[in-house]
């Protein structure tokens, strides 16, 4: 199924209808204007339940191909505007279906796209792949020879970041199969995950990383990461 993208493109609130109806709410609508979400079919974290309510079948038909709906009602039939089902304070949602994301070298204009990707600036065109969906770059890899004395003839993923509502959908995993074309053959591919950071940590096990045992920290002791290992195998089709 395609990747759909909902933007918040309008919020309205009918202040006068919650004054005469509504108890009050603690939690009204945590989204804000211009958020972005994308999805492959699941209820995208963050979005609440009101909201996935009414856009999920909008979601599904257009994911699954539909197009042109209610005869030619968007400009853009693989799209939808749809509000959540909140009578007090409707959100709009642009939903649109979008091609397969584009891995592709960084470029340097790339940089005024990248300010909500950490680490981002740090990258060099030459060293890093991005990943752009729908016309924008949702997330890198940079990759580089490993800087480790002890693993010389290795390459390095020196940092690799998907933006949060654009995470789980295998993006991450097409960065890092572009990064391995680009280290291999070698004797295999090292990275430093953060100690804490369980979920990238399994992202890594999940792609054949092993931990091997190698920790290092700043000098106050923070930022501990653990070294994983991608060895290469011996029955890889490249002499090593
Ligand atoms: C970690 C990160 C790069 C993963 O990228 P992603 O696009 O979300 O992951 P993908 O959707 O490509 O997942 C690829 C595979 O890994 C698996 N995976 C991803 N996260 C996982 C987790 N926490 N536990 C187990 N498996 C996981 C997926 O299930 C998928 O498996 P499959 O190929 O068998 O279906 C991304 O979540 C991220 O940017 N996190 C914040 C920054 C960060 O932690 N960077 C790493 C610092 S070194």
């Amino acid at each position: 199924m395609k990747i759909c993208r909902l933007s918040v493109k309008r919020m309205a609130n009918y202040a006068g209808l919650s004054a005469q109806y509504e108890n009050p709410q603690p939690h009204p609508c945590d989204l804000a204007l211009g958020q972005v979400f994308y999805t492959r079919g699941r209820q995208p974290a963050g979005l609440c339940d009101s909201a996935w309510a009414t856009l999920s079948p909008f979601v599904m038909a257009l994911g699954n191909g539909a197009a042109g709906l209610y005869d030619g009602w968007m400009k853009d039939p693989a799209s939808a505007m749809v509000s959540c089902n909140d009578g007090f304070r409707p959100v709009s949602f642009l939903v649109e279906a979008l091609e397969e994301p584009l891995i592709r070298p960084l470029e340097p204009e790339d940089a005024g796209q990248m300010e909500d990707l950490p680490f981002a600036a740090w990258q060099s065109p030459g060293m890093a792949f991005v990943a752009a969906l729908g016309g924008r770059i949702v997330g890198f890899c940079g990759y580089g020879p490993s800087r480790d004395e002890d693993k010389k003839g290795f390459g390095e993923i020196d940092s690799i970041y998907i933006l949060k509502g654009a995470q789980g959908l295998g993006i991450g995993k097409r960065l890092l199969d572009a990064a391995f074309r680009e280290l291999l053959p070698g004797l295999g591919v090292t990275v430093w995950a953060p100690k804490e950071n369980r979920s990238a940590i399994e992202f890594f096990e999940n792609y054949g990383f092993q931990a091997d045992g190698a920790e290092k920290s700043n000098h106050s002791g923070k930022d501990a990461a653990i070294r994983m290992v991608w060895n290469s195998r011996e029955d890889l089709p490249w002499p090593i």
